[in-house]
């Protein structure tokens, strides 16, 4: 195999399984069959017509004309590279799940870097968040930590999303722009959207232009559960901590690095690899009791809001090295199939309206996007420990199921699996009690967006916050229709006075009064003009 000499763990040796690498190898056709020669087609004499029945042409030609899948709908540029996690100490306290408490296992993980909005062509240095995706195939089967290099999220419902991301996409008319956020149709969302504040100063702060995929940092971004062997519940969110450093490059070495080198993240976190620099980041948590739920002036159930490490300390408890490059992109960081409802027993979800989306968006996209029902059997995604149950066939099926059996219950044997909890191990729901009436409605407590875009503001040093200011004022800039660029200072000025009053100037406009969502007892997704005639001048 390729991989002599490579770094390996129990994944790695299980994909070894399907490594080919042809060298010393006599061509074959699909069917097994030697070819002498898959230069010249069959022709009817040396000048004549090309013969149908030359099966080496058409199976070379057929194969390459359905070479490309769908690129993902988002996240479409990534780059990937195996690795492994070590705990450092153990979470039973917190957690039943394996690789959270057993300091002994060594978790062999699969990550992949990605920009959100670009194709799968486009540069790697757009201003842009960062997807942060990691898969651990732990011996209780895959979690997958799907998260972004920014704590928060532009919305906070998932019903949104397609909004969102139809804004920052390339306009439909004409394409344009690829990969930037520099475009009417993205401001003017953001301009009607004020949950949108927070998630805006992370994207036009330095944190959107890393200098490194190796000098990022990682967020689960929601509020997630642990769940201990009593069954008792802690809210978590998951952070990574790159043990070098957080480090940006600025606007314009982001711009002359796209020109020069549109590669430019791939390359860096490749050949740290090849070279040994092994790119290390810590898995940290910040946990809180389930009592403390209402104990924060906001709602841990809100995507666009941190929990501030002041208020809840991350402990670093563990950490993850990559150490090994994929053998080929396709098959690895392509047909990679990262989910958020990938979760193991002792790990589980919130009520988080963003969170509970996803759940159903990733298997969705996934089942187009890789060809139907079996993409679990694609060899990246398969899990360490081996998968039984009763569900067959579907395009593609690489499981041969033997026995007579597919169902449950039976009493004929022969192929049907037991259920886990008749044994040890199964996944259970954490028993969360609801009451509630069926509504279409957001919680009092989702309605502060400012104060913590605020608080980033505050917390950035001269030379940042000097840099928010010249993105915002460029990618206004960018923006043709004036009612957008003067709606949008409204919302700063709702941020930081200070900060409308620069990027205005800038624009050559006056701050204008906010349209939207002083007044706290309007929904802030309520049309326009509500706001409009509610505004609190
Ligand atoms: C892909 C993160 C919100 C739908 C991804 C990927 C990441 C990510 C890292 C790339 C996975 C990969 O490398 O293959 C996040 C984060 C979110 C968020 C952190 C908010 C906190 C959403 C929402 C939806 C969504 C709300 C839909 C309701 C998708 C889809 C893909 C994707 C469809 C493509 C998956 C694929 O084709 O394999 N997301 N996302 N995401 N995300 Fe999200």
């Amino acid at each position: 195999p390729s991989n002599t000499g490579k770094i390996e763990n129990a994944k790695t040796r299980e994909l070894a399984q399907n490594i080919e690498t042809g060298q010393n190898e006599t061509l074959n056709t699909n069917q097994g069959v030697k070819v002498n020669d898959d230069q010249n087609s069959l022709k009817a004499g040396n000048r004549g017509a090309t013969l149908m029945e030359d099966f080496i042409l058409r199976e070379k030609i057929t194969h390459f004309d359905h070479e490309r899948i769908p690129e993902r709908v988002v996240h479409a540029r990534g780059a990937g590279a195996h690795g492994t996690f070590q705990l450092y100490k153990s979470l039973a306290k917190y957690t039943k799940a394996n690789f959270l408490t057993d300091v002994s296992a060594e978790t062999p993980v699969f990550v992949r870097f990605s920009t959100v909005a670009g194709s799968r062509g486009s540069s790697d240095l757009a201003r842009d968040v960062r997807g942060f995706a990691v898969k651990f195939y732990t011996q209780e089967g895959n979690f997958d930590l799907v998260g972004n290099n920014m704590p928060v999220f532009f919305i906070q419902d998932a019903i949104k999303f397609p909004d969102l991301i139809h804004a920052v996409k390339p306009e439909p008319h004409n394409e344009i722009p690829q990969a930037a956020s520099a475009h009417d149709t993205f401001w003017d969302f953001i301009s009607l959207m004020p949950e949108s504040a927070h998630m805006i100063m992370w994207v036009m702060s330095d944190r959107a232009l890393p200098r490194s995929l190796r000098m990022m940092e990682g967020f689960g971004v929601h509020t997630f559960r642990l769940i201990n062997k009593k069954g008792d519940s802690h809210f978590v969110k998951f952070h990574w901590k790159p043990l070098l450093g957080v480090h940006s490059v600025a606007w314009d070495e982001a711009q002359n690095i796209s020109g020069k080198d549109p590669d430019f993240h791939r390359r860096d976190l490749w050949e740290a690899i090849e070279n040994g620099a092994f790119p290390e980041w810590e898995l940290g948590v910040q946990i809180i009791p389930e009592a403390d739920e209402h104990k924060y002036p906001f709602d841990l159930l809100d995507p666009t809001k941190l929990v501030p490490e002041e208020m809840v300390p991350v402990q670093r408890i563990g950490k993850l090295t990559l150490n090994r490059n994929p053998d080929n992109f396709f098959a690895e960081t392509e047909q990679v199939a990262f989910h958020i409802g990938n979760v193991v027993p002792g790990i589980d979800f919130t009520n988080d309206p963003l969170l509970q989306g996803r759940l159903f968006s990733y298997t969705d996209t996934q089942l187009i996007r890789l060809g139907g029902p079996n993409f679990h059997e694609i060899p990246i995604n398969r899990p360490v420990v081996p998968v039984h149950n009763n569900q067959r066939d579907g395009f593609m099926r690489q499981q041969i199921n033997s026995g007579r059996t597919s169902y449950h219950p039976n009493t004929l044997g022969g192929g049907c699996p037991f259920q886990a909890g008749m044994m040890k191990g199964g996944f259970t729901s954490y028993a969360e009690k609801i009451d509630a009436s069926k509504v279409r409605e957001r919680s009092e407590s989702f309605r502060d967006h400012f104060s913590q875009a605020t608080l980033f503001y505050n917390s950035q040093s001269q030379p940042e916050k000097n840099h928010i200011v010249n993105a915002l004022s460029f990618e206004l800039g960018k923006v043709q229709t004036v009612a957008i660029r003067q709606r949008m200072l409204g919302i700063l000025s709702l941020i930081h006075k200070d900060l409308a009053g620069k990027v205005a100037f800038k624009l050559g406009l006056a701050v204008s009064k906010p349209e939207r969502p002083i007044n706290k007892s309007i929904p802030a997704d309520a049309p326009v003009e509500q706001y409009e005639s509610k505004i609190v001048k």
